[in-house]
C-alpha cells in the first residue's frame, strides 16, 4: 500500500504528568496541591489511594529515563510540580524543587531525549486555592511568575514549553462537575476559571519567549469529535453545543481572540452567566490570541451527544455511550481511531495551527504480569497501532502533525481512578516500584526505531 509513511524528524515520544508518578509529596520543600487535598478527602478517589508515593519518580527518575533509553523514544513530555517550585504558589522560588527538574532536563540531554516540558497540569498550590484559585484573577499572575522562574532555569536546554493541559478538564471537570479538584460543582466559577486559564496561557508566552530564546511554545487541549447521537435536528443542535463547549471555547479564543457567540448564548441560557462576561477585560482576548507555535492534542475517544429531554431547566447536552461500543477500554471509554483523525483534519481546516502534535493518546487496560512475568497487553499493542494509522490517515490528507507522545510511561495515579486504570507501557508493581515493559512497550521501540507501524506486540 503506497503511503507516504510518517516525515523524517517526527517525533516519538511518552507523556507523564507530575502528580501522577512523582510521589514525594512533602519532600524538599514541596508544598501541598489541590490534588493532595482532594485526594485526603474520603470518598473523591475511586480506590480511596492518594499520590503520596505514586511511581516514586522524584526518586527513581534515572531509572525511568533509562527505560526510556532502552525504548528509544525521542522524547519525554513530563510536568512540572508548581507546589514544588513555589511552595505557596507566588514569591521565593524553592531552589530544591526547581533543582529536581534541572537533573531531569540534564539526564534526559544526556540520554539523547528531548524534553517537552508542562507547566501546568493540574497540580495547583493549595494556598492558591485558598484564596479563589483559576476562578481569582490574581491565579494569572501566579502562574507567569511560575513560568518565568522555570523557563529561566530552563529555558537553555528545554526547547519545547506546553502553558497548560487540557484547560477544559481544569475548569468543568474541576469546578463545574467537582469530578477533579478542587471538587466545585459550579459553572459561573468554572467559566471564570476557563477565562483566567487562558489568560493565563496567552500572559505566560512572551514570558518563555524571552526566557527560552531558541523554544516553541504550544498549549494542550482535550479536543474529541463530538457526533450527534441521531440525526434528528434536536441532537444536531447538542452536539454543536457540546462540540462549542468542549472545543471551541478553547480554540476561538486562542486562535481568533474571541469567544464563539452561539457558546455565549448557550451558557447565557442556562443560567451560568448571570452578570455577562464581566471577568473578560479589555484586553484579555488580545493577550489570549498572542500566535503559538504548535497546539498539542490529547486524543482519547469521540463525543456521541444526544439532547436532554428537556424540563427547561435543565436541556444540557449529554454525552452518552456510543450506540455500538464495540470496544470499550477499562475507562469505558470507546476506542474509536477515526475520530483522531477527524478531529486533525478538523483542526487543520478550522484553525490551521501550522503544527500539530498527539501531545496524548493511549488506553487504560489492566493487563498485569502472567506467570512467566511478562505483560501481554495486547489490547494496547491493537489501541495504539489502530491509533498510529489514523495519524498517518491525517498525515496524508495534508495534516501538519509533527509528533506522537503516547499516554503513559508508566501506569501512574489516574486522577480521581487512583491506581486502578492502568495506562503505561510499563507495569508498575506500586508495592515494590518493579517496573516492567509490557509488549505495547517493546512494540512502541519498535515503531520508534523503525518511523513506521509494528505489527508484531510481543513481551
Ligand atoms: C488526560 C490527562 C492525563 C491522563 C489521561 C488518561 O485527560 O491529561 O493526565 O489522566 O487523561
Amino acid at each position: 500500500m503506497a503511503t507516504k509513511g510518517f516525515p523524517d524528524g517526527f517525533t516519538w515520544g511518552v507523556a507523564t504528568s507530575a502528580f501522577q508518578i512523582e510521589g514525594a509529596h512533602d519532600i524538599d520543600g514541596r508544598g501541598p496541591s489541590i490534588w493532595d487535598a482532594y485526594a485526603d478527602q474520603t470518598g473523591f478517589i475511586a480506590d480511596g489511594s492518594n499520590a503520596k508515593v505514586a511511581c516514586d519518580h522524584y526518586h527513581r527518575f534515572a531509572e525511568d529515563i533509562g527505560l526510556m533509553e532502552s525504548l528509544s523514544v525521542g522524547a519525554y513530555r513530563f510536568s512540572v510540580a508548581w507546589p514544588r517550585v513555589l511552595p505557596t504558589g507566588r514569591g521565593t522560588v524553592n531552589a530544591a524543587g526547581l533543582d529536581f527538574y534541572d537533573r531531569l532536563v540534564d539526564a534526559l540531554l544526556a540520554a539523547e531525549i528531548e524534553p517537552w516540558t508542562t507547566l501546568y497540569h493540574w497540580d495547583l498550590p493549595q494556598p492558591l486555592e485558598d484564596q479563589g484559585g483559576w476562578a481569582n484573577r490574581s491565579t494569572v499572575d501566579a502562574f507567569v511568575e511560575l513560568a518565568d522562574a522555570v523557563t529561566a532555569r530552563l529555558g537553555d536546554r528545554v526547547k519545547r514549553w506546553i502553558t497548560h493541559n487540557e484547560p477544559w478538564c481544569v475548569s468543568v471537570l474541576g469546578h463545574a462537575q467537582g469530578d477533579h479538584a478542587p471538587g466545585k460543582t459550579n459553572w459561573q466559577d468554572a467559566l471564570v476559571a476557563s477565562h483566567h486559564l487562558l489568560l493565563s496561557h496567552g500572559r505566560a508566552v512572551p514570558v518563555i519567549r524571552g526566557n527560552a530564546t531558541a523554544g516553541k511554545v504550544g498549549i494542550t487541549l482535550n479536543v474529541s469529535p463530538c457526533e450527534p447521537a441521531s440525526p434528528s435536528e434536536a441532537d444536531r443542535t447538542s452536539a454543536r453545543q457540546f462540540d462549542g463547549e468542549l472545543n471551541r471555547w478553547f480554540l476561538d479564543p486562542i486562535y481568533f481572540g474571541r469567544y464563539p457567540e452561539d457558546v455565549v448564548q448557550h451558557h447565557e441560557r442556562e443560567g451560568r452567566l448571570s452578570d455577562g462576561m464581566p471577568f473578560v477585560r479589555p484586553g484579555d482576548l488580545e493577550e489570549i490570541n498572542h500566535p503559538i507555535d504548535f497546539l498539542g492534542v490529547n486524543y482519547y475517544h469521540r463525543a456521541v451527544v444526544r439532547s436532554a429531554s428537556m424540563p427547561e431547566a435543565d436541556n444540557e447536552p449529554r454525552t452518552i455511550p456510543p450506540p455500538d461500543p464495540k470496544e470499550l477500554t477499562d475507562m469505558g471509554w470507546e476506542v474509536y481511531p477515526e475520530g483522531l483523525t477527524q478531529a486533525l483534519v478538523r483542526l487543520n481546516v478550522d484553525y490551521q495551527p501550522g503544527s500539530l502534535v498527539v501531545t496524548e493518546n493511549g488506553a487504560g487496560y489492566a493487563t498485569g504480569p502472567d506467570d512467566a512475568g511478562s505483560v501481554q497487553d495486547t489490547r494496547r499493542c491493537d489501541y495504539v497501532r489502530r491509533h498510529l494509522r489514523a495519524c498517518l490517515a491525517a498525515i496524508e490528507a495534508g495534516v501538519p502533525l509533527d509528533g506522537y507522545f503516547l499516554w503513559s510511561l508508566l501506569d501512574n495515579f489516574e486522577w480521581s481512578f487512583g491506581f486502578g486504570k492502568r495506562f503505561g507501557i510499563v507495569w508498575v508493581d506500586f508495592e515494590t516500584q518493579q517496573r516492567i515493559i509490557k509488549a505495547s512497550g517493546h512494540m512502541y521501540s519498535r515503531i520508534v526505531r523503525n518511523n513506521g507501524i509494528s505489527e508484531e506486540c510481543a513481551a
